[in-house]
C-alpha cells in the first residue's frame, strides 16, 4: 500500500568518506527512507570532455543500497563543469543587459547552446545506462529520476535568438501572420525577413526592466519561448533516460508560484510533479496551500512530491529565521493534506562551505542527533512510518476551482497601463485566501480546463482570454455554475491585442456588463465599495448588507447591462457607480451567476463576498471560518482523511463533523466530539468516506 516517502537531498561527496557510515546510522535514527543524490556532481562525474568517472557515485549508491534506502537519482545537469565554459564559451548565458556570463554559480547554461544540449543529454544517458538497466548492483534502489534542478532563468544569446526565430516560424508560419499578431505597424516595426527579429531585452524593446517593454506581443512570445526552451532540455534528458529505463518515473523539481515557466505546459511531460517549498515568511499558510493545490492541479489531481523544504532555516535571504518548534511538522502535514505523497528536505547533511554552509539541514556540522531540529525530523519520520498503508494515492474532492493562467500572469504584468502595481501572484493569493479561510477544497486548474465538475469557478485577473475560453465559461454559467472574475479580466487576446469590442471583451456577454473607463491610482489612494444593493439569487438579503470595504489600485467604472449591481464605489466622481456586479443566467431552479469584481477589494471584502457566494451554494462546512485552523481532506477507496491543522498562535477547539480514528494518536473520536487543537497541532481523522458530511448547522468558531 506504500508509505509517504521521507528524506531528501544528500551530498556525502562534500564530506570525508569516514563519516558516511555514521550518516547511515543517523538516517536510520531519523526514519529516512529516500535520498535524492547526484544533483550537483557534473564537475566530478565528467572531469573533461572525454572522461566520465562514476567511482564516487557508485560508492554512494552502494552505501545507500546496503543501508536499505531508496534513491531519487538526479542527472546533475543544473550546473555545468568549469572546463565546459572554458572550451565552449557559448555554453554560458547572455543576460537581459546583453552581458555574456563566464563560469560561475549554477543554473547558468544556455538552454539552446549546442554544447550544453549535447553534453547534458549524454550525461543523462550514461547515468541511466549505468544505473537504470537493472544490471548494476544499485539499480534496484532507484525510485525515481530527478532531471536537472529548479529549471529557470532566461538567456538572450545568439543561439537563443536563432532558436526563437525557429519557434516563431513554427507558431506563425508567415511573417504576415507574425506582423499582425505583434501589431508591428505600431512604431515602424514591420518585419520583412525572419532574421530581423531579435530577442526582446534591455538592448532592444525594454526600456525599464523585464516588465517594461515597447512590444508586449514580442515579450510575451519570448516568455513562452524561454519556457519551451528549458522544457525541451527536460524532454531531451528524459528521452535519453528512457532509452535505458523504460518504467521508472521521471520528474524535475518545480518552484511553485514561479513566473518564468508555464508549468501547465510542462506537466504533461513529467511522470509526477514535485516542488520545493520555501515560503517567504512564517505567515504564508494560504500561499503554501494555494501552491500545493496548483502543483496537484498541474496533473489533474495526481499526488505530487514535496521534493525540498528546509528542516529549519534558509541561507539565501537577508535574514533567515529558524522554523519555530512544531512548524516543520505542521507544514509537512499541510503538504500531505493537499496531495503530497513524499516529504523531503534540502538537505540531510549540512554543507561544509560555500553559500549554503549556514542553510538548515537534518544533520548539522556537529553530526549530532540530539539537536532540536534532528529530534523534530526524527519524530515526523516516526509518525510517517506509523501511517504506512494510509493516505498515499488519496485524492482531493473539490467543488470550487481557481483558474491559474501563466499567459495572463505574463500579460498583465508586462502591460503598459493601467497600473504597474497589480501583482498576479498577490491577487491570486488574496482570492485563494478568501476560500482557504472558509476551508473549502479548491482545485487549481488551467484556463482551458473542463469546468463542468465544479459549482464555483474563480478566475481573478483573467487578463488574456485564449480562443475557446469564453465559450467554456458561458457554458459553465448557463449550466448553473457560479463564475467570479476580477478587474482587468477579458482585456487581450492570445497575442496581447485588445479585442475589437469594449472590455471585458468576450466575457462581457456572460458578465452582463461593459467597461468604458478604468481608473488607476497610487496604492495608498483608497476608495471603498459599499455593498447595500441587491439581495441574493434566492431573494435573501445576504449577511452584512450595508457593509463597506476598502479598495485600491484599479477601479473599473462598470456599466451594468443585464447584471445586478452588488456593490458601488463610495467616493470620487464615480461614487455610486457599480464596482461589483452579478449577472444571473438561466433557469430559476438552478440559475448560473457571473460575478465581476471591478477593483482590488481588501481582504475583508473578499472574505465577505466569498462567504456569501459559498453559503448560497451550500458549500460552507462546519470548519468554515474557524480562525487559524485549516481543515482539508483526501479520499481513498471508502476512507476520508481529514487533516486539521492549527496555524494560529492560540489553542483552538473544533467539533468533529464525523466520527473516526485520530490516526496519530489512535484515539477514537465520535461525531460532534470536541477536538482541542494546540498551536501547531495536527490531527488526521480517518472516517468512512461514504457518509455525507452533515449540513453546516453547527458552526465552529
Ligand atoms: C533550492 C535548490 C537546492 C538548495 C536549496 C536551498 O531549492 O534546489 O539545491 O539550493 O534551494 O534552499
Ligand atoms: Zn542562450
Amino acid at each position: 500500500m506504500g508509505k509517504i516517502l521521507f528524506g531528501g537531498d544528500y551530498n556525502p561527496d562534500q564530506w570525508p568518506e569516514e563519516i558516511w557510515d555514521r550518516d547511515m546510522e543517523l538516517l536510520d535514527e531519523a526514519h529516512v527512507d529516500t535520498l535524492t543524490v547526484n544533483v550537483f556532481s557534473w564537475g566530478t562525474l565528467q572531469p573533461d570532455e572525454h572522461t566520465y568517472d562514476f567511482a564516487v557515485l557508485d560508492q554512494i549508491l552502494e552505501k545507500l543500497a546496503a543501508a536499505g534506502k531508496s534513491v531519487c537519482l538526479a542527472t546533475s545537469t543544473a550546473a555545468h563543469p568549469a572546463w565546459m565554459a572554458r572550451e565552449y564559451p557559448d555554453v554560458t548565458r547572455v543576460d537581459f543587459e546583453g552581458r555574456r556570463h563566464v563560469f560561475g554559480q549554477r543554473h547558468n547554461s544556455c538552454p539552446n547552446s549546442p554544447a550544453y544540449r549535447r553534453f547534458s543529454v549524454e550525461l543523462a544517458r550514461r547515468i541511466a545506462e549505468r544505473y537504470g538497466t537493472g544490471t548494476h548492483p544499485s539499480s534496484g534502489i532507484i525510485a525515481a529520476w530527478h532531471v536537472n534542478n529548479e529549471y529557470g532563468g532566461t538567456c538572450y544569446c545568439e543561439h537563443c535568438g536563432s532558436a526563437f526565430r525557429v519557434w516563431l516560424r513554427a507558431r506563425y508560419r508567415t511573417l504576415a501572420a507574425l506582423n499582425k499578431a505583434w501589431n508591428t505597424t505600431f512604431w515602424s516595426h514591420t518585419f520583412h525577413a525572419w532574421e530581423e527579429i531579435v530577442p526582446p531585452s534591455a538592448l532592444s524593446e525594454h526600456w525599464g526592466g523585464p516588465n517594461v517593454t515597447a512590444f508586449q506581443g514580442i515579450t510575451l512570445d519570448y516568455l513562452r519561448f524561454n519556457s519551451d526552451s528549458l522544457l525541451q532540455n527536460f524532454i531531451d534528458e528524459k528521452a535519453a533516460i528512457r532509452e535505458f529505463s523504460p518504467d521508472l518515473p521521471v520528474t524535475t523539481n518545480f518552484m511553485g508560484l514561479y513566473r518564468p515557466l508555464d508549468y501547465f505546459r510542462w506537466a504533461p511531460h513529467l511522470d509526477f510533479v514535485s516542488w520545493d517549498n520555501y515560503p517567504p515568511d512564517a505567515q504564508s499558510h494560504a500561499r503554501m496551500a494555494l501552491t500545493h493545490d496548483l502543483m496537484r492541479g498541474l496533473k489533474g489531481g495526481q499526488p505530487f512530491w514535496l521534493m525540498e523544504q528546509t528542516p529549519s532555516q534558509t541561507a539565501c535571504r537577508d535574514f533567515n529565521p529558524v522554523k519555530r518548534p512544531g512548524v516543520m511538522r505542521l507544514w509537512s502535514f499541510q503538504a500531505v493534506a493537499h496531495g503530497a505523497d513524499a516529504v523531503l528536505f534540502f538537505q540531510m547533511r549540512q554543507s561544509r562551505g560555500a553559500s549554503e554552509k549556514d542553510h538548515g539541514a537534518v544533520i548539522t556540522h556537529g553530526g549530532r542527533s540530539d539537536t532540536r531540529v534532528f529530534r523534530e525530523v526524527a519524530g515526523l519520520g516516526e509518525e510517517l512510518e506509523s501511517l504506512a498503508g494510509e493516505i498515499v494515492g488519496a485524492r482531493t474532492h473539490a467543488k470550487v476551482a481557481l483558474v491559474f493562467d501563466w499567459d495572463s500572469w505574463w500579460a498583465v504584468e508586462i502591460s503598459d497601463g493601467p497600473s504597474r502595481h497589480v501583482s498576479y501572484q498577490q491577487t491570486l493569493i488574496a482570492y485563494y485566501r478568501a476560500l482557504f479561510e472558509q476551508n473549502v477544497a479548491v482545485d487549481v486548474v488551467p484556463a482551458d480546463a473542463d469546468l463542468s465538475q465544479y459549482d464555483v469557478v474563480v478566475a481573478p485577473l483573467l487578463h488574456l482570454v485564449k480562443a475557446g475560453v469564453a465559450a467554456r465559461v458561458e457554458a459553465f454559467v448557463e449550466g448553473g455554475g457560479v463564475f467570479v472574475t476580477s478587474f482587468l479580466s477579458g482585456r487581450v487576446d492570445e497575442s496581447d491585442n485588445a479585442f475589437e469590442m469594449e472590455a471585458p471583451g468576450p466575457l462581457a456577454r456572460i458578465l452582463g456588463i461593459r467597461i468604458d473607463e478604468t481608473d488607476a491610482l497610487a496604492p495608498e489612494d483608497l476608495n471603498a465599495v459599499v455593498f447595500d444593493h441587491v439581495p441574493d439569487v434566492n431573494g435573501v438579503v445576504p449577511d452584512g448588507v450595508g457593509v463597506r470595504f476598502a479598495a485600491n489600485l484599479v477601479f473599473d467604472l462598470v456599466q451594468p447591462g443585464t447584471a445586478d449591481v452588488i456593490g458601488v464605489y463610495e467616493s470620487d466622481f464615480y461614487a455610486g457607480m457599480a464596482a461589483v456586479t452579478r449577472n444571473v443566467i438561466g433557469k430559476a431552479d438552478m440559475p448560473g451567476e457571473a460575478w465581476y469584481v471591478g477593483t482590488n477589494l481588501d481582504a475583508g471584502g473578499l472574505r465577505w463576498l466569498f462567504e456569501s457566494v459559498l453559503r448560497a451554494r451550500g458549500l460552507l462546512n462546519c470548519y468554515s471560518g474557524v480562525p487559524g485552523v485549516e481543515a482539508v481532506a483526501r479520499y481513498r477507496d471508502d476512507v476520508r482523511y481529514l487533516f486539521l491543522l492549527n496555524h494560529g498562535e492560540a489553542e483552538s477547539c473544533v467539533v468533529a463533523d464525523m466520527g473516526g480514528v485520530s490516526l496519530l494518536t489512535q484515539a477514537v473520536i465520535s461525531a460532534g466530539e470536541r477536538i482541542a487543537l494546540a498551536p501547531k497541532a495536527v490531527v488526521i481523522l480517518q472516517s468512512p468516506a461514504s457518509v455525507d458530511p452533515p449540513a453546516p448547522d453547527v458552526r465552529n468558531s
